[in-house]
């Protein structure tokens, strides 16, 4: 299952995230994935596992098992490299880490930047995140088109930007975002910037389709889970398949790409087991009514990056 994006360009509908799975254990995964047939996959710099990834893709394409034009690979400008000067070095840099000659997407990773330097994550002595205050996003924009023009990237997108700073984009764009990467779930929808987003013609992704399990472990939170909520348990029982399964139908099913992490090979293959059924339109009405709105927020960029609520362009209102 595949959508196009507006350039004419398509994106398989399921990606496999990478986020916060390094070393052995995304290399097992990777390789499961692709055996199972993710084609799409999404990582960052800031992940530090491109090389892992890269590893694995030259096996697979120098063995033949994988074309790269089979392949969707999708990385992000760091947010230590948020401006317009920095864009071609970090680009360079990805693509040395991935073996690749190009990539099909290239996010900026979100709206603000932390000072330039060697650092990813920049911080003074009270744990502070030292932020550049003077992100400029028509320069970086101007910046990222070059990378199209110079074939380091097919295609350009955002992440974690909200609508005014997308428009600001849009106004000044020779080539315009063709993906926005935004945390979306069946307790946070998004449905004004998605809604904004298809008249603009910007296909989205979702992350952490699925709750972000390990973050909001990490972070110490008991947020109750959707895959838990009845309402889903009681479709999932329903179409004989589990609540992951039928968290990640309602998304593609409305046009939103999915890139569900997962290192355990069951969960591999049942998150991709997604396009086999579907959901009827008064299951997707009881689903879209689980939205919480912004209450339903769970990945703080203020708990990741002490102190970025005060840049001038934090994209969200909590
Ligand atoms: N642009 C951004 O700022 C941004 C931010 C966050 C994430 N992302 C991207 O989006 C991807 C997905 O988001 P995410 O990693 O935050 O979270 P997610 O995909 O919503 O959830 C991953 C968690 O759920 C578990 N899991 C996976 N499949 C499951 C299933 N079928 N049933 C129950 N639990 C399951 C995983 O554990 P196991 O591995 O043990 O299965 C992991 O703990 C990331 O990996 C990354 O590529 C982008």
């Amino acid at each position: 299952m595949k959508f196009k994006l507006n350039n004419g360009y398509e994106i398989p509908a399921i990606g496999y995230g990478t986020w916060q799975a390094v070393d052995e254990e995304l290399e097992k995964g990777l390789e499961k994935a692709l055996e199972i047939g993710y084609r799409h996959i999404d990582t960052a710099a800031i992940y530090f596992n491109e090389h892992i990834i890269g590893k694995v893709l030259k096996n697979w394409i120098s063995s033949g098992k994988v074309k790269r034009e089979d392949l969707y690979i999708v990385t992000k400008l760091p947010f230590h490299a948020v401006r317009g000067s920095s864009v071609e070095k970090m680009i360079k840099k990805s693509l040395k880490n991935l073996q690749l000659d190009y990539l099909d997407m290239y996010l900026v990773h979100g709206p603000f930047s932390f000072i330039d330097g060697d650092e990813f994550l920049p911080k003074d002595e009270n744990g502070k995140i030292i932020m550049d205050l003077d992100t400029d996003h028509v320069t970086l924009w101007k910046a990222m088109e070059d990378q199209v023009d110079a074939g380091r990237t097919r295609s350009i997108g955002l992440s974690n930007f909200n609508e005014k700073q997308i428009d600001k984009i849009l106004s000044v764009a020779r080539i315009p975002p063709a993906n926005l990467q935004i945390e979306l779930h069946l307790y946070l929808q998004q449905k004004s910037l998605v809604n904004w987003c298809k008249s603009a013609n910007i296909l989205i992704t979702s992350y952490s389709s699925l709750g972000t399990a390990a973050t909001m472990k990490k972070f110490g939170k008991n947020v109750s889970s959707f895959l838990e909520n009845d309402d889903i348990i009681k479709i999932s029982e329903k179409y004989k398949k589990t609540p992951a399964q039928v968290a990640l139908r309602f998304l593609v099913q409305n046009n939103i790409v999915v890139i569900p992490k997962s290192v355990n090979e069951n969960r591999i293959k049942e998150n991709f087991q997604i396009t086999d059924f579907e959901l009827s339109d008064n299951d997707m009405k009881i689903i879209a009514n689980l939205d919480k709105g912004e209450e339903g927020r769970l990945l703080l960029f203020e708990e990741h990056f002490p102190g970025i609520k005060n840049h001038p362009e934090y994209p969200f209102s909590v």
